[in-house]
């Protein structure tokens, strides 16, 4: 809310009058200033009310700043290489930013959350399909991995992959499976549904399972992205390289973190 300055600040004329006068005046703005800044931390925590859903799939608190690298360049090195990550970080996945927030400039999607922009997806113009998943993707990509990751997945997500999948070998190999057979440019994903039962799903070029044009929808909690620009320097052709390299990087405790968190908004007794 934008808050102008009234008219009796103006400086007429000196005196006890116009002492008197920015008294009145200075209480006044005052008063402005603390509503406006009531109804900001309002709306700031009516916004996180309505997005338990963004909250549990990723950690940056503004959905629409273009988030750091959670480490550097050459962090996941070797079986991500220091220039792959930061021509993808720094050009393909910025790029993809600034294209999402020039196509929402003036619209209502400025004012919403990601997680509502995909639900509805299918009624927006196909650059924010692109622009958006590509951003969304690639953020929720990074923070899928860190250095000396590759740890295998504890507590209750261990349990439901084993039960699921017969076992972690099991879910690794489907999940590998998932992005060898992307046709072209995509990602493979790790989700939960909203019954809570996980499942694993592959999207093409930025798409998502958040999305209303997803062949299965699902809340996600881990992903891979299989774009040739993601592993073509290091790896060339070849993909399964790359996705058997990629268990060595990956963050579990923020995957399990995700689960929980999905787990508990699907408010399931
Ligand atoms: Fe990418």
């Amino acid at each position: 809310m934008a808050v102008k300055f009234p008219r009796i600040f103006v400086p007429i004329k000196s005196g006890d009058c116009m002492k008197k006068i920015n008294y009145f005046g200075s209480m006044f703005v005052i008063g402005l200033l603390c509503i406006n800044t009531r109804a900001v931390s309002q709306n700031a925590s009516e916004k996180q009310m309505k997005a338990p859903a963004y909250q549990s799939v990723i950690n940056n608190q503004n959905i629409f700043d273009f988030p750091p690298l959670p480490y550097s360049y050459d962090a996941l090195e070797p079986y991500i290489d220091k220039l792959t990550v930061e021509i993808h970080y720094s050009k393909h996945h910025k790029a993809y930013y600034d294209n999402f927030t020039k196509a929402i400039a003036g619209t209502e999607m400025e004012s919403m959350d990601i997680i509502d922009i995909f639900k509805n997806i299918s009624k927006y113009p196909v650059a924010i399909r692109n622009n958006g998943g590509g951003y969304f993707n690639h953020t929720f990509y990074w923070e899928s991995m860190k250095p000396q990751g590759g740890e295998t997945p504890t507590g209750e997500l261990s349990a439901s992959i084993i039960k699921t999948f017969g076992s972690f070998e099991e879910f690794k190999k489907q999940f590998e499976e998932s992005g060898k057979m992307r046709f072209g440019s995509g990602w493979a994903w790790l989700c939960l549904d909203d019954k809570g039962k996980l499942f694993i799903c592959s999207t093409p070029n930025q798409d998502n399972p958040l999305m209303d044009i997803a062949e299965k929808k699902g809340i996600p909690l881990l992903t891979v992205d299989v774009w040739e620009h993601a592993y073509y320097l290091k790896y060339q052709n070849k993909r399964a390289d790359y996705l058997t390299a990629f268990w060595n990087v990956v963050d579990w405790n923020n995957v399990s973190k995700r689960y929980e968190n999905a787990y508990k908004s699907l408010n399931l007794k």
